[in-house]
């Protein structure tokens, strides 16, 4: 699994998502509860960036149509969104946040 940098930790502001792109992936990088997650930044409803709707309780919501995804799973857990968005192994170095653009199953 190979790890790339994508921003530092203290580029991350809490509850507010940055989006980066990796090998041409965009992905959404999330600073929450203490932790911080890598979601595809495109819904699965729609193709818009998810990196700018809002976090709440370990949730990204969709700002189009308020389906929100389950940062640590991917998961939709309200309509218009059936489908998981893939979600991205994050690791932090020192000040360094790392992610994989391998999926987490
Ligand atoms: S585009 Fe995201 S829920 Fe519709």
């Amino acid at each position: 699994m190979t790890f790339v940098r994508v921003c530092g930790l203290g580029e991350l502001e809490e509850d507010t998502p940055k989006r980066v792109e990796l090998d041409g992936t965009p992905v959404s990088v999330v600073r929450t509860e203490g932790e911080v997650f890598a979601i595809h930044d495109i819904c699965s409803h729609a193709n818009v960036s998810l990196a700018e709707g809002e976090v709440d309780d370990c949730h990204i919501e969709c700002w189009l149509h308020g389906s929100r995804f389950d940062l640590r799973s991917g998961k939709p857990d309200a309509l218009p969104a059936t489908r998981p968005v893939p979600v991205y192994p994050v690791k932090i170095e020192g000040d360094d946040v790392l992610v994989s653009l391998t999926q987490e199953s």
